[in-house]
């Protein structure tokens, strides 16, 4: 039997069902019950009726997708599949930070711990961030923005509103240059620039357009142009060429490779389905503070 065949047949059997975000292997996207951005998986997770969640992306995304369906089996297929941004702040740094600011709330990316987002009053996603922003901003002046600085400095610009922000950023998003998007540009000249908020602002303020990995299909799909050059992961050039094949795409740089997204593969889906492996599990009191602060989020949507 062909691998493919075994993971669906498994599936089945277990009550499973496989997410997906849209920076993973082709061979994977192709298996996917649901291939999305952080905030489409996040709702997915919420509503599936599966008994178990194999979460092809990485940690804090598999993290979120238990912390709201603690009842459910999450498992990711591959244990060191992580994110550096999330890794580069942790509950004490961020305790720290909270201290020097007591009248503040904290808004997180996403991309954070499952600990971290226990720290927070707000999440968001590159999806809601300005919604999320514009939303507190009547409520509270103050806001602590984790950890992304660059997408913070997005929402900043467009909002005209100063966070307390954190330094962390994307190591794949921050190394596209301006200068590989102009020169794709001079090839390209019709080409709409796209570029993800974790771009840093010299390649957000080029862009065309500035938008999650989700809204960026949705843009493409919707648009009557022809062509796009695609400022982030390049992993999700497959799903915009599968989805509009009459459609040109060059990718802002070909470096722009997620090492982390690409740890998952067929083999290890189907092991992770029959091991029952890599199962998250989180403290329960983790799990109750950090759901807080996404549920925020999901009923602001
Ligand atoms: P999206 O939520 O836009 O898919 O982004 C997730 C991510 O990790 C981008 O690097
Ligand atoms: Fe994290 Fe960047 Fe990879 Fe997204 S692309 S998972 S932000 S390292």
């Amino acid at each position: 039997m062909a691998i493919k065949d075994k993971i669906k047949k498994l599936k089945k059997e277990k009550n499973a069902v496989i997410l997906a975000h849209n920076y993973q292997l082709p061979e994977i996207q192709d298996i996917a019950d649901f291939v999305g951005d952080s905030l489409g998986l996040s709702i997915e997770a919420a509503k599936t009726n599966a008994s178990i969640i194999v979460f092809c992306g990485v940690r804090f995304m598999a993290e979120t997708a238990k912390i709201l369906s603690p009842q459910k089996i999450v498992l990711l297929p591959e244990k060191s599949a992580g994110c550096p941004m999330a890794d580069m702040i942790d509950p004490r740094g961020l305790k720290s930070l909270q201290s020097k600011y007591p009248n503040s709330v904290t808004l997180c990316y996403v991309n954070s711990s499952a600990a971290v987002k226990a720290l927070c009053d707000y999440c968001c996603t590159s999806a809601n961030a300005l919604k999320m922003t514009q939303n507190i901003i009547p409520k509270n002046k103050k806001i602590i923005f984790v950890p992304d600085q660059y997408l913070a400095q997005y929402v900043s610009a467009k909002l005209n509103f100063n966070f307390i922000t954190w330094e962390g950023y994307c190591p794949v998003h921050a190394e596209i240059l301006l200068e590989q998007i102009m020169k794709v540009k001079s090839l390209h000249p019709k080409a709409k620039v796209i570029a993800h908020p974790e771009c840093k602002p010299i390649i957000t303020d080029f862009a065309d357009i500035v938008t999650s990995t989700e809204g960026m299909s949705k843009y493409i799909k919707d648009s009557i142009e022809k062509e796009f050059i695609i400022g982030t992961e390049i992993g999700i050039i497959y799903r915009l060429k599968k989805e509009n094949p009459d459609k040109l795409f060059y990718p802002a740089s070909e470096k722009a490779i997620c090492e982390d997204m690409k740890k998952i593969n067929l083999e290890k889906v189907l092991w992770s389905l029959k091991k029952m492996s890599h199962e998250i599990t989180l403290p329960k009191r983790v799990m109750d503070k950090a759901r807080l602060s996404i549920e925020r989020m999901l009923q602001i949507i």
